[in-house]
């Protein structure tokens, strides 16, 4: 399984327990260390490709997705990288991409662009959001790079864009980690923060300005839809081409029945990217569609899986 994606699906993740000042303890900073040299991504949790169930107590349960891996014949290995974009700005993992056409195992490739085509930090962010042209002729490319160096029998997705409407329909009014003490720091002033520096990861969604807000979605949608029209149009000799939407909604839906609220679902110290929680959801939801729709993408169930339970008793799937 390879996921080409951006930090949402590398799960960037900064604890909270390193800023809210009721919370900080030595114990806090374990890993900190370790989040640091991963540049703060924790891509072994991530949706996609994560095995791991908790940051802090770093458990080694499995992961619903560990299940997939273990049980269907297919793909052959594992590479939880990374949160580079990788065409424009860091083509060397693409083109390191290592794979050997005649021996390797089909592979499965989620190309999941969550948010970088829409989101920067830029005073006015418009202009340099990805145009629906420019990114069919970018994701064509990567499709015949992939083509030429995916085994045959391959299968790549392409996950759609997110509508990031819920950022700030969620979280504005509530209180920021650093202002809980005092009760005087909100989301709409840690963003309107981060705007004024220009370092915000999302200043088109991340703002109280409801037309930038609204005219983000609308090219998110454009986006997906090109997507969705390269997914349908297009044919490849390697790998068949599927789109799947990005359905924040639906999780915040399931979530909500549980009887959680939306807010818990976002990272609480960058007020943006998809918590742990929102990840396993999104990670179930996500292999549920593939196994329901496209069956052939996950190939045969191992017939050594009972085997394996023998010898290595329940490990939860992984
Ligand atoms: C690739 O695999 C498909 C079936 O999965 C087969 O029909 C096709 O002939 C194969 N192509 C090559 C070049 O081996
Ligand atoms: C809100 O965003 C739109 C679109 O970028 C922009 O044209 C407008 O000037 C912004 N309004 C304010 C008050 O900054």
């Amino acid at each position: 399984i390879i996921l080409l994606g951006d930090s949402a699906g590398a799960h960037f993740h900064i604890s909270p327990e390193w800023i809210t000042a009721s919370q900080m303890s030595l114990k806090s900073f374990i890993n900190l260390p370790t989040a640091l040299t991963n540049e703060l991504d924790w891509p072994q949790l991530s949706g996609a490709t994560g095995f791991l169930d908790s940051i802090n107590g770093y458990v080694s349960k499995s992961y619903q997705k560990g299940g997939h891996t273990k049980s269907f014949m297919g793909p052959g290995c594992d590479i939880s990288c990374d949160k580079f974009r990788f065409l424009r700005v860091c083509p060397l993992w693409l083109f390191s991409l290592s794979r050997n056409q005649l021996l390797d195992h089909p592979a499965i490739v989620i190309y999941a662009m969550i948010g970088n085509d829409v989101c920067n930090g830029k005073a006015d962010p418009v202009p340099e959001m990805t145009t629906p042209e420019k990114l069919y002729s970018n994701i064509m490319q990567t499709l015949k790079y992939l083509n030429s160096h995916l085994p045959n029998g391959s299968h790549v997705i392409l996950y759609g864009l997110p509508d990031g409407t819920f950022l700030w329909d969620n979280l504005h009014d509530r209180y920021y980690p650093l202002g809980q003490l005092n009760k005087d720091v909100t989301y709409a002033h840690f963003y309107s923060f981060l705007n004024c520096l220009q370092v915000s990861p999302c200043h088109s969604w991340m703002s109280s300005n409801k037309t930038l807000r609204t005219l983000t979605s609308e090219r998110a949608k454009q986006l997906s839809n090109t997507l969705k029209k390269i997914a349908t149009s297009q044919k490849f000799t390697n790998f068949d081409l599927f789109y799947m939407d990005f359905d924040f909604h639906e999780v915040i839906e399931e979530w909500r029945k549980r009887g959680g609220q939306p807010w818990q679902l976002i990272e609480p110290v960058d007020g943006f990217h998809p918590n742990e929680v929102a990840s396993l959801l999104l990670a179930d939801r996500f292999w549920k569609k593939v196994q329901l729709q496209w069956p052939q993408v996950l190939g045969k169930e191992n017939p050594f899986n009972s085997q394996i339970e023998q010898v290595f008793g329940d490990q939860g799937g992984h």
